[in-house]
């Protein structure tokens, strides 16, 4: 058992303060009912709701991101604007890190999280997790284009890349390319051996995790704990 502020206060979301106050206005139920006080004791299989929405209070944050493009995709840097420096300071302080890098002109889909074992498994090629990005190129992607990105390419600089998908769309101008792995520039790299430059790239997903389509470039919000449960699901698959 711990107290009702601490487990709120840990999941980063309010100070203790700011906890203090929303029990004060009756917006927190502890099973149901009205909390009474913010030092009252609550246990792991008590239901936490606040504002009517169940508190996750595991002990890790994870973050949905729509990349805006111009951002890096770090924690902090000395002289340029990190996709971090989009969230709110008691996120910040806790120490949530983007989950693999998109590079600074791309946009999409961003998992932020402390947690660092799952992290590591999404991005693990052994655990299968796809991540899907959405390309506009110069030019137009060819079935030649899918079978060589299906048979996993060799780059200039000796890169083996592992198979990888391509779905050439509308006139072959933009395409699905999903990628299990993630290494530098992949996706640009791949299209550009294949005369094929990228002009734009979008992620659209990572496994079953797919962009939310309401949130705008530069908005954010916390994983469903649905959403939770299936990327763990994922990172467990080898
Ligand atoms: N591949 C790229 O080339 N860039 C990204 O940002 C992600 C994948």
């Amino acid at each position: 058992m711990e107290r009702l502020d601490k487990r709120l206060a840990s999941t980063g979301r309010w100070s203790r303060r700011e906890v203090k106050e929303l029990v004060r206005q009756g917006r927190v139920l502890v099973n149901g009912m009205p909390a009474r006080r913010p030092e009252d004791k609550v246990g792991e299989e008590d239901q936490l709701l606040v504002d009517g929405q169940e508190v996750n209070c595991a002990p890790f944050v994870y973050v949905m991101m729509h990349k805006p493009a111009g951002l890096l995709s770090a924690t902090e840097d000395r002289n340029q604007k990190t996709v971090v420096d989009l969230l709110p300071e008691e996120l910040k302080r806790r120490g949530l890190f983007p989950v693999g890098r998109l590079d600074k002109d791309t946009t999409g889909l961003l998992l932020l999280t402390d947690d660092g074992a799952l992290a590591h498994d999404l991005l693990s090629p052994k655990k299968h997790v796809d991540k899907v990005y959405l390309a506009k190129v110069e030019g137009r992607v060819d079935s030649t284009d899918v079978s060589a990105l299906a048979q996993g390419m060799v780059l200039g600089d000796g890169l083996h890349c592992l198979p990888a998908g391509l779905e050439p769309l509308e006139d072959g101008s933009s395409c699905l390319v999903t990628l299990r792995e993630g290494k530098y520039h992949q996706v640009k790299r791949m299209l550009a051996a294949r005369g094929k430059p990228v002009l734009a790239l979008k992620r659209l997903s990572m496994g079953l995790l797919r962009l939310d389509e309401k949130l705008q470039p530069g908005q954010w919000r916390y994983l469903e704990m649905d959403e939770v449960a299936k990327l763990r699901e994922e990172g467990r698959n080898t």
